[in-house]
């Protein structure tokens, strides 16, 4: 049973800067189990926000009022891991088939010591249930989920009679009120309906203590998915092993995963190698001269690279949002879970793709230095890359704007590497930028590791503060 009384509801009006509008006011009812409740209303009159409010999905806003569940004020992610929602818009992961889905999310949402069979079962089982409804409506379904002992409200555009019919109980919204609120106001209807909402308040009471306690236990935890439960959801294939979701799902998808991952960089990593093949070999007198100049700009092209190629990482994250508004409102895990899987599978593809890349270019060159140092810096700008990439697509609207504001950005530090302008010649007003460029230090580290035993003097481009140059 869920009790409201009372909600008033106001946000930061998006239309003017610094009001606040109402979006609900003075609303109260209860959802009984066993029963449909239908919330009906014109657009705009704040069914969304209701259920939204109800769920606990509304992360701004202030509320007053109260919301019981079963008579006990619920805890923050109560109502998020315990009520289902079905929003408007699909956002579900497309390469998972309707089975695999709910398993995912069985599993994300399910208490993590729930072994992972009984929550398959119970996923067969709702498919079992749909799979013998396909042929009957949509709220049919829902109603015998209902008549099963689920509570269910459910905002719904015109139904037709006979959809209208199979609902037990009905919600008028105007303008974020109660319809007909000044006539209800004070009128013998509402004196009724106050006494009826309390009764329903009240009969939590009644249920069996042992129900009761666990209710008020459930209502007050504030636990949530633990990260290293979330984590090996995403990442890795279920105990079965023909179960996997995402991670071994990105992994085996070539065209859409990995290729704009590895293809471009792989394509830039070529025309490298061919293109300053056997550049590293020793040389003499001017040809020496020639020689450093031309690694100094092959360094410089490598270094700058993963900046570039970070563009292919943008689309994953603009993609994804709703999907993650709607699992993080769902309660399936923490932001920062979502993170670290990210970064985790970006880690482990940009490791082997920066292994082979960097064989495929440090023996044709006759580099000098030491490989492993040479692998590492490329390793790491790539991993800045990404998190670039991911921080812009976040704080970027669209994919479009993202797809835009990406090499904005990277061409900027590209001046102040030191490869197109010695940073003593930069501008003081200037100078600040270049401390901020991981470009900068990436190609400074390459530099370092390609000269550092060398004779050939390298001032041209590095200041000599920057190179630990032996003396020579
Ligand atoms: N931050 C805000 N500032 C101003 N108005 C807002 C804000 N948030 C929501 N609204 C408005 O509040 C009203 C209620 O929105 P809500 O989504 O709850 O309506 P709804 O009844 O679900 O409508 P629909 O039938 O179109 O889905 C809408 O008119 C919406 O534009
Ligand atoms: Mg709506």
């Amino acid at each position: 049973m869920v009790t409201f009384q009372d909600l008033e509801y106001r946000v930061a009006n998006n239309a003017k800067w610094r009001e606040t509008v109402t979006l609900l006011t003075g609303v109260s009812g209860s959802l009984h189990p066993r029963q449909m409740l239908a919330l009906l209303g014109p657009s705009g009159s704040g069914k969304t926000t209701l259920l939204d409010l109800l769920a606990g999905r509304k992360t701004t806003g202030a509320l007053s009022g109260r919301i019981l569940y079963s008579g006990h004020a619920p805890s923050k992610p109560f109502p998020r891991r315990h009520t289902g929602y079905v929003e408007q818009c699909d956002t579900l992961l497309g390469n998972l088939t309707v089975q695999e889905m709910l398993a995912y999310t069985a599993e994300l949402k399910g208490p993590a010591a729930e072994p992972l069979a009984a929550k398959l079962a119970r996923v067969d089982a709702a498919v079992a249930t749909l799979g013998l409804a396909s042929c009957r409506p949509v709220v049919a379904t829902v109603a015998a989920l209902a008549a099963g002992g689920i509570t269910v409200c459910a905002t719904i555009h015109s139904p037709s009679a006979a959809v209208f019919r199979q609902f037990d109980r009905l919600m008028l919204l105007l303008g974020g009120r109660l319809a007909l609120a000044a006539a209800y106001q004070g009128s013998a209807l509402r004196a009724a309906n106050d006494e009826r909402l309390k009764r329903d308040a009240d009969a939590a009471a009644d249920l069996p203590p042992a129900m009761l306690a666990e209710m008020a236990a459930r209502c007050s935890s504030s636990t949530s998915t633990p990260a290293a439960h979330g984590l090996h959801v995403i990442l890795l294939p279920a105990s079965q092993a023909e179960v996997a979701y995402r991670g071994r799902r990105d992994l085996a998808d070539f065209p859409g995963y990995l290729a704009p991952r590895v293809l471009d960089k792989l394509a830039v990593a070529l025309l490298i190698m061919t293109l300053y093949w056997g550049v590293g070999r020793p040389a003499e007198g001017a040809a020496a001269i020639a020689r450093a100049i031309n690694l100094s700009a092959a360094l410089f092209m490598w270094t700058v690279l993963p900046g570039f190629a970070a563009a292919a990482y943008c689309p994953t994250l603009v993609e994804e949002r709703l999907l993650f508004n709607r699992e993080l409102s769902d309660g399936l895990y923490q932001p920062i879970t979502y993170l670290a899987a990210k970064l985790l599978s970006e880690g482990a593809v940009a490791l082997v793709q920066s292994l082979a890349l960097c064989a495929l270019t440090y023996f044709p060159l006759h580099l000098g230095g030491q490989w492993v140092l040479y692998w590492f810096v490329y390793f790491l700008t790539t991993c800045i890359g990404v998190v670039l990439a991911y921080a812009i697509a976040a704080l970027s609207p669209n994919i479009y704007v993202a797809n835009a504001a990406l090499p904005a950005y990277v061409i900027t530090p590209l001046f102040f590497v030191g490869q197109l302008m010695r940073p003593s010649d930069q501008p003081a007003h200037w100078k600040w930028y270049g401390y901020l460029d991981f470009l900068r230090y990436g190609w400074i580290a390459q530099m370092v590791n390609q000269f550092e035993h060398s004779h050939v003097f390298l001032a041209f481009n590095v200041e000599r503060s920057e190179m630990r140059r032996p003396a020579d």
